[in-house]
C-alpha cells in the first residue's frame, strides 16, 4: 500500500497543497505535535486521518520521536513528508527513515539553513531566493536536493511579501517532489537525485515575475 504521513506543526498550507494534488496514496495520516496547529483542521476539512501528539508530555526528545516513529509505523508508510514540522528529529529517527524523510525549506540551499531565511536573504541583499525540497539527513536543512523553484527579490520586498512568492512556489514543488516519490521515479545515487522519466536532473523552476 502507498501510504503517505505528513508531520505538520501549524498552519498547514504545505499539506493542504499535497492533499489537494491528488498524489497515488492509497492512505495519508497528518501527525502534529501541537493540537493547536490550523493544519489539522484542514485535514479534518479534506476528510483526512489526524493524529495529535504533544511533544510537550514527553521528558526529551528521544521519547518523543520514539513515540512518533511508533505512530509513524503503523501507518506504514512509503514516505513522511515534513510540512512545517517545528521540531528537530533525533539523529536516530532520521537514520530509521533514511531515504523516505523528505522536507520543504523556504530558502534555495544549502544557502540560509534554519529559521528566519526570508529576513536573513533581505539583510544579505541576495537577487535570487527561493525554496527546496529535499530528503532530511542528519545535518539540519541539508540532504539530496530533489527541486528548487526560484523567484526574484525585489527592490520594495519586505519579509511578508518575499515570504508570500516564496510560498507559492513551495505549493507547486512540494507535490511535485512527492508525486515522483510516490510513483518510484526518485533514484539516489550518493548525494544526487535522479528523476527517471525527466529531460531535466532534479529538476528547478525559475519563476521570473517582476517587470523592468
Ligand atoms: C513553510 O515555509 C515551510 O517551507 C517551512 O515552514 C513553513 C510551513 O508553512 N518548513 P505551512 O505550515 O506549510 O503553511
Amino acid at each position: 500500500m502507498k501510504s503517505l504521513v505528513i508531520l505538520i506543526s501549524g498552519r498547514g498550507s504545505n499539506m493542504q497543497a499535497l492533499l489537494q494534488a491528488n498524489l497515488q496514496a492509497e492512505r495519508i495520516t497528518v501527525v502534529s505535535n501541537n493540537a493547536n496547529a490550523s493544519g489539522l483542521e484542514i485535514a479534518r476539512q479534506h476528510g483526512i486521518e489526524t493524529i495529535v501528539l504533544d511533544h510537550r508530555a514527553f521528558p526529551d526528545r528521544q521519547s518523543f520521536d520514539a513515540a512518533l516513529a511508533e505512530k509513524i509505523d503503523a501507518c506504514r508508510p512509503k514516505l513522511i513528508a515534513l510540512a512545517g514540522f517545528m521540531r528537530i528529529l533525533s539523529d536516530r529517527f532520521v537514520q530509521r527513515y533514511q531515504g523516505r524523510l523528505m522536507n520543504i525549506h523556504p530558502s534555495l540551499l544549502p544557502a540560509f539553513p534554519g529559521l528566519g531565511t526570508h529576513a536573513r536573504a533581505l539583510q544579505e541583499g541576495i537577487k535570487i531566493h527561493g525554496c527546496t525540497v529535499h530528503f532530511v539527513t542528519a545535518q539540519l536543512d541539508h540532504g539530496p536536493i530533489v527541486i528548487q523553484a526560484a523567484i526574484p527579490v525585489a527592490a520594495d520586498d519586505t519579509e511578508e511579501t518575499l515570504a508570500a512568492r516564496v510560498l507559492e512556489q513551495e505549493h507547486r514543488i512540494y507535490p511535485q517532489a512527492v508525486r515522483w516519490f510516490m510513483d518510484d521515479r526518485i533514484r539516489l545515487i550518493g548525494n544526487q537525485i535522479e528523476v527517471l522519466g525527466s529531460s531535466v536532473s532534479g529538476a528547478a523552476l525559475y519563476s521570473p515575475g517582476l517587470a523592468e
